[in-house]
């Protein structure tokens, strides 16, 4: 399984929009792909009819660490081939909460994911069922960011058209730059594509 993270500090820059386009080329394709809502505006989730502001959603408990089976994590959508961790502005919270623990284990909270079995798919591990994961991510790099970090082999900051405000996009991609000069060791093999 690959892992592909959309990631930009500037916001309406298309992350959303690149993620779940990828994901659906990926799946014409014939590759299953695994979708991870890391926003709280649950963008990505709305995008495949799976968004559900009432209950704490399924990535707030990743983060939280508070989940026992993947099957409760993650959701079928309507394309045979593409599932979802979604998302909703429970995330918020957990981010915050985080702040407040012990940092101990804190980065390996998505991978414990990765290598989770699915008993839908005949108790097989996400990182053997699926061929990609796609990380759509909020327009800041907060600890949710940080922790799916963990799990990724590509980042991709997504483009941004030349505007008043292409300026914030310049030191966006230099910060994100940055901020992935030190993350990379955490992830173990992260390369950046603009
Ligand atoms: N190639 C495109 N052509 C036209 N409109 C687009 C294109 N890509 C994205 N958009 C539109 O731009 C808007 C912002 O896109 P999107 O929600 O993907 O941005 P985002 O970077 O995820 O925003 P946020 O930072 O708030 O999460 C949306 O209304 C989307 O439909
Ligand atoms: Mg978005």
């Amino acid at each position: 399984m690959k892992t592909i993270s959309i990631l930009n500090l500037k916001g309406g820059v298309a992350k959303t929009f690149t993620a779940a386009n990828m994901a659906y080329e990926l799946y014409r394709r014939g590759y299953k792909g695994l979708l991870i809502d890391n926003d709280k505006q649950g963008n990505l989730s709305k995008a495949y009819s799976r968004y559900d502001a009432e209950n704490v959603a399924p990535v707030t408990k990743l983060l939280a660490g508070d989940w026992e089976s993947a099957d409760e994590l993650i959701q079928h959508t309507e394309y045979e081939g593409i599932d979802i961790v979604t998302a909703n502005m429970s995330l918020f919270g957990a981010t915050w909460n985080l702040t407040k623990e012990d940092s101990g284990n804190q980065i390996e909270r998505y991978k414990a994911l990765v290598y989770a079995k699915v008993q839908y798919y005949g108790d097989c591990t996400i990182y053997g069922k699926y061929d990609y994961c796609i990380i759509d991510n909020p327009p800041d790099i907060g600890l949710n960011v940080v922790n799916a970090s963990s799990i990724c082999s590509v980042t991709i900051s997504s483009p941004s058209k030349a505007s008043s405000s292409t300026f914030t996009g310049t030191i966006t991609s230099s910060v994100i730059a940055s901020a992935f000069t030190t993350l990379s060791p955490i992830s173990g093999g992260l390369s950046m594509m603009q």
